[in-house]
């Protein structure tokens, strides 16, 4: 059955940054070919989910919506045509083509730059399926960044060759792979062009990221962040996410040399244990992440460290997760991201013997985040009494209120004059447990 050609869309992203990234560049390619963004609360003739895959029962989110969404459009007479995409797209793309006949468009992360043409033959009434995986064309094909936000995502590096045990983007997202540095510089000045002031360089491991510099120098993500730091009207610069075994002294040594560069790290672990550490196939132990952490301290005594933590991989015993929280209170993380591990379908991990009851897996995950919360509050009240910048991103709830970043990520807000891009300058005043009160003391430049 033939169906009108949608006129407008709502891209909805789950799980990681790179998918939010993913989904703003959807979004403008959508809009290239006339298709309007739906205003919020307006019913979309297109609707683009964006799933992710690492963890929990995504998959059945992805099913709740789509149920969701055509009893919505049952109801109003306008069912909506629906392309999933994104990591459950490309896991499980031919079982959400047999169990939802209300899908036109499969459409995995490495693809997405087609969906143009796939819209066109979903239109004709046909189910298209696209989870090819062909390294990098995505971005060549692409549209220019259109973007305008004081703070933006650049991805600069996709996919993972580490295959840690239990983890679906190996296998989601494909091979490491490096977008070409001049590509990214590019990139990069068109969305400070659109207004950004803070570039955030994503990649699932970004510290991997290998590239040749204009000079045909072969460069290192260091490499990548002194150009972008050349840029006079880009101020911070950020990047995420960091795998140890990667990290090497140059971008160690450039925190210590860049202050465009924010000091904030985040560097997952996983596990304080060893013995997790080699099931996890982590390639790592705990002292040698240890060991990259203190010659961070030692490049930039005030970083702020964040990570990732999984309680409960299969075999983790009550004497190994001790491990962690020692590990934990020997980094006091600034802020950090802890999950009960979720078997994922198809990785090493899921078939492992003596997987962790639920319950088990409850109260260890209460215990590390309550220490987690002891660190992070200590570690914004350390930085109470401190000036800083906050780069302002949003209106506050009270009135001239307004809401930032400040170099270690905290959110902070601070009461007078200011627009949203602003670097304004402030003193930290208090430290909640979600955000900082500060004062403005000044505006940084117009
Ligand atoms: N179960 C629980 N947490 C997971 N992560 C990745 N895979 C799993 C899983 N199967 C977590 C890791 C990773 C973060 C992005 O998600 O901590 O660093
Ligand atoms: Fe997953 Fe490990 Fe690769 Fe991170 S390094 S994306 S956890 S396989």
């Amino acid at each position: 059955m033939t169906k009108a050609a949608p006129k407008n869309f709502r891209v909805k992203s789950f799980g990681c940054q790179m998918n939010v990234y993913d989904g703003e560049r959807m979004a403008e390619m959508l809009s290239e070919q006339g298709i309007v963004p739906a205003a919020e609360g307006e019913e979309a003739d297109l609707v683009v989910l964006n799933t992710c895959h690492i963890r929990e029962k995504a998959a059945e989110k992805v099913y709740s919506d789509i149920g969701r969404l055509r009893k919505a459009g049952a109801k109003s007479g306008r069912e909506p045509m629906i392309a999933v995409a994104g990591c459950v797209a490309q896991a499980e793309g031919e079982e959400i083509m047999a169990r939802s006949p209300g899908v036109s468009m499969v459409v995995g992360p490495q693809a997405y730059h087609r969906l143009p043409q796939m819209i066109d033959r979903a239109v004709k009434g046909e189910r298209v399926t696209d989870t090819d995986m062909p390294a990098i064309a995505k971005f060549g094909a692409l549209p220019a960044r259109r973007k305008r936000a004081p703070s933006a995502f650049l991805t600069v590096q996709e996919g993972c060759d580490k295959f840690c045990t239990y983890c679906v983007v190996p296998y989601t997202r494909g091979a490491e792979i490096s977008r070409p540095f001049a590509d990214l510089v590019e990139e990069a000045k068109r969305l400070v062009d659109g207004g950004a002031r803070e570039i955030t360089l994503l990649g699932q491991n970004v510290n991997a990221w290998r590239g040749e510099d204009d000079r045909g120098r072969a460069v290192g993500l260091e490499g990548l962040v002194r150009a972008l730091a050349a840029l006079p009207d880009l101020a911070r610069i950020r990047y995420t996410t960091s795998h140890p075994n990667d990290m090497t002294p140059g971008l160690i040594a450039a925190h210590g040399e860049l202050d465009k560069l924010m000091p904030y790290l985040h560097l997952p672990v996983q596990s304080g244990s060893d013995r997790v550490l080699a099931a996890m196939n982590r390639s790592h132990t705990a002292q040698s992440y240890v060991r990259v952490i203190e010659q961070f301290r030692e490049a930039r005594p005030d970083i702020a460290i964040s990570g990732d933590f999984i309680v409960g991989f299969p075999g983790e015993t009550d004497a190994e997760f001790e491990e962690t929280l020692r590990m934990v209170d020997d980094i006091r993380y600034a802020a950090a991201f802890s999950f009960k591990y979720s078997p994922r379908p198809g990785t090493p991990a899921a078939t492992m013997d003596a997987q962790v009851p639920e319950a088990v897996m409850d109260e260890r995950l209460q215990r590390l985040q309550s220490l987690l919360a002891v660190h992070s509050q200590a570690f914004n009240e350390s930085t109470v009494g401190k000036r800083c910048d906050i780069l302002v991103e949003r209106k506050g709830r009270r009135d001239g209120q307004w809401i930032g970043k400040t170099p270690w990520l905290q959110s902070a807000y601070f009461t007078g004059d200011a627009e949203i891009g602003d670097l304004v300058t402030v003193e930290l005043e208090q430290a909640g447990p979600n955000s900082l009160a500060a004062r403005r003391l000044g505006t940084v430049d117009a």
